[in-house]
């Protein structure tokens, strides 16, 4: 039998032990999602995590779902069950258990984020989840790509406490990260205020905007988190995350490449760590080619 109990942060050392060391990325962002309730009033966005336990009252897993408030429309789920009580149709029914509680307070489909290839992906896939994203963290080495091509300027800004961004290169940010994000897991709307706010002035990091020759509009952008900024996103590699402002860009594949090599002169080694979601088709497919290792893997899957 298993029950589903409130999350008791007392007991969250004990169920830690019992899990086990975390194996994987999916699985340390899952556990991250088990914190106490929040009812989604006030600034807190909706959350539910529970401890299940078996019919003696011993933990076998935990379970959670919660909202991310910067992608409202679906809510994260999360089930793990003790190493040693696998395979007994325990987290189909810890699954079954969150559906209902979602459902029954809330409404909004499930998302799962977990590693390709894992435990967790096929449960997922078991499940009736429907993969709806690709995102890959890529060590690449962008001179791997040759010359950069020439005609696009890149300016370079430096983001965190005290900067200011220029509007329209806080709003061509604001309104591709929509449109890349829109098919698949939509993004809160911001006003140009709230994604300056977001994205820009907490973190340190590297921004970069590319112009297009003649009309002088940003045409791509990037964030590069080199080591030395404080950003710690990316430990001691260089972080990059970055795209055409117009996803469909005949031109898109030059200005992924300027943006590649302009961040690739922020990284002491050369090689940038790359977050591409396959929905930034142009970046994902520049990069492609240069790929020297794949970091992560992560599967995005709705129930
Ligand atoms: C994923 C996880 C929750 C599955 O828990 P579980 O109690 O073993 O799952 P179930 O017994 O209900 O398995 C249901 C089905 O999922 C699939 N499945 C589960 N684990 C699997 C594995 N290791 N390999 C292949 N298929 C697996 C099978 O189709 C299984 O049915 P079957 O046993 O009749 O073949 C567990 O492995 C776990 O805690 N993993 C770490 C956390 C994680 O990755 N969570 C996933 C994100 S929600």
């Amino acid at each position: 039998m298993l029950t589903l109990a409130p999350w008791d942060p007392a007991r969250a050392d004990e169920v830690r032990r019992l899990l086990g060391p975390a194996p994987d990325h999916g699985v340390s962002f899952g556990r991250g999602l088990c914190r106490p309730d929040s009812d989604g009033s006030g600034p807190r966005p909706f959350g539910r995590a529970r401890l299940l336990l078996d019919g003696d009252g011993a933990p076998v897993g935990v379970a959670a779902v919660r909202e991310n408030p910067g992608h409202p429309s679906r809510l994260r789920a999360y089930v793990e069950i003790r190493p040693d009580h696998r395979r007994r149709g325990l987290g189909t029914a810890a699954l079954a258990a969150l559906g209902r509680l979602a459902a029954a307070e809330d409404g909004r489909r499930l998302h799962v984020r977990c590693v390709r290839g894992t435990a967790g992906h096929r449960f997922t896939e078991a499940s009736g989840g429907v993969e709806i994203q690709r995102a890959r963290e890529l060590r690449l080495r962008p001179a791997d790509l040759g010359p950069p091509p020439g005609g696009w300027s890149v300016s370079r800004q430096l983001v965190g406490p005290g900067t200011h961004i220029p509007e329209d290169c806080v709003r061509a940010y604001r309104d591709s990260f929509a449109a890349g994000h829109r098919d698949w897991n939509p993004a809160r709307e911001r006003t140009v205020e709230d994604c300056r706010r977001d994205f820009f002035t907490d973190i340190p990091a590297v921004f970069l905007a590319v112009r297009r020759p003649g009309d002088g509009s940003v045409a791509g952008v990037a964030f590069v988190d080199p080591p030395g900024l404080d950003g710690e996103l990316f430990g001691p590699d260089t972080g990059f995350s970055g795209w055409p402002t117009d996803l469909d860009d005949p031109d898109g594949p030059a200005i992924v490449a300027a943006l590649l090599a302009a961040a690739a002169r922020e990284a002491p080694d050369g090689e940038l760590v790359a977050e591409v979601d396959d929905a930034f088709r142009a970046t994902a497919a520049v990069v492609d080619p240069i790929v020297r290792e794949v970091l992560l893997d992560l599967v995005h899957a709705q129930l």
